[in-house]
């Protein structure tokens, strides 16, 4: 019995030695400490043993499988903090590395001014209204007391899609759809692209308005003065001025173009304002009486102003940009400066 001990502990330690795998250890474990093992084979074979020797021999027995049962858990524990330090390598992750970004889009520049000359009308009460781009010759132009083979249609270079539709040429068109569709007290703006053909270094076929218009009683051109100083002090400086220039536009009397005083060198002239002290900034006038007429408004009880201002013309002032395709190339070099 003792030489049957002995012989298992030597194979015991040669199979610990050889173990390199969890099945291994399975396997270690139910030969010698499982049901049918070497060790249950031993307790088995003490019947054969003579009554006064069974209990030392029984002890005997007792601390092997103690012994084995301590290796197989020291060897088990081993391995499991093996396998953890493995799967540990193997899903680090390296703090250290410079995380990768996520790109934020912002405003387009045209998006920024078109919103901040939103946010400064709509502090006065306008509203905001949006036309088609595909307009009618009616609402383009004769509405707006255009009539055709009137010499004004040639003030701009419209693309007809035939004898009676057309890309939009300016938001002006806005002002009839808002007053066929609401009775004064009206105050809207009407933004909008329009089309023209027409493309140079501060001209592109498509570009941005916003149209404004005021419809009540009593309304004159002093009121469109004060409210675009309001407007230029709040865009641009609190420190500019307007200037009315007398001009013609077939749906204003008067009409008038409008200045402001340079913000970049304060009037005493620079490149910028071409050292005349002074930046057109957009059109205006008082509402022909016609325009309100052919809008079923009584012209004799109510009047009104209208501005269109030229949503570029005014990214490119404020950003000091000198090349409208610049606005529209979506370079991110020149997109991300905003
Ligand atoms: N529609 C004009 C243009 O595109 C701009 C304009 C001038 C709009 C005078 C107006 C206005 O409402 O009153 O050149």
């Amino acid at each position: 019995m003792e030489e049957k001990i002995r012989a298992l502990r030597e194979r015991m330690e040669e199979r610990i030695g050889q173990i390199s795998s969890k099945e291994n250890l399975a396997a270690f474990w139910q030969d010698f400490l499982g049901k049918k093992g070497s060790i249950a084979e031993l307790m088995k074979g003490l019947g054969a043993v003579s009554k006064e020797d069974r209990p030392a021999m029984g002890k005997v027995i007792n601390d092997f499988k103690v012994q084995v049962e301590a290796q197989y858990k020291a060897l088990s524990e081993k391995m499991e903090q093996m396998e953890l330090a493995a799967r540990n390598r193997q899903e680090a992750v390296d703090i250290t590395l410079p995380a990768k970004k996520r790109e934020l889009g912002s405003m387009h520049p045209l998006t920024l001014v078109k919103n901040e000359i939103i946010n400064v009308f709509a502090g006065m009460g306008f509203a905001v209204f949006e036309g088609p781009e595909i307009e009618d010759d009616a609402h383009n132009f004769t509405r707006l007391n255009v009539p055709k083979d009137h010499p004004s249609r040639d003030m701009q270079d419209t693309f007809y899609l035939d004898s009676e539709y057309l890309l939009r040429t300016q938001t002006s068109g806005g002002q009839i759809r808002v007053m066929d569709s609401q009775k004064p007290p009206i105050k809207v703006l009407v933004p909008g692209r329009v089309f023209r053909s027409d493309s140079d270094a501060t001209h592109s076929p498509m570009f941005h308005q916003m149209e404004g218009l005021v419809v009540d009683k009593g309304i004159t051109l002093c009121d469109l003065q004060g409210m675009l100083d309001k407007f230029v002090q709040q865009l641009f400086d609190a420190s500019v001025r307007t200037r009315l220039r007398p001009s013609y536009f077939p749906f204003t009397e008067p009409s008038v173009e409008v200045d402001v005083s340079c913000f970049e060198c304060a009037g005493k002239g620079c490149s910028l304002c071409k050292h005349t002290g002074w930046i057109e900034v957009l059109g205006g006038g008082v509402v022909h009486p016609k325009v309100l007429e052919n809008c079923g408004i009584d012209s004799r009880e109510y009047s009104g102003i209208a501005f269109g201002i030229g949503i570029e013309r005014i990214t490119m002032l404020k950003y000091g940009i000198n090349n409208i395709g610049l606005l529209f190339e979506n370079d991110l070099r020149f997109l991300k400066q905003f």
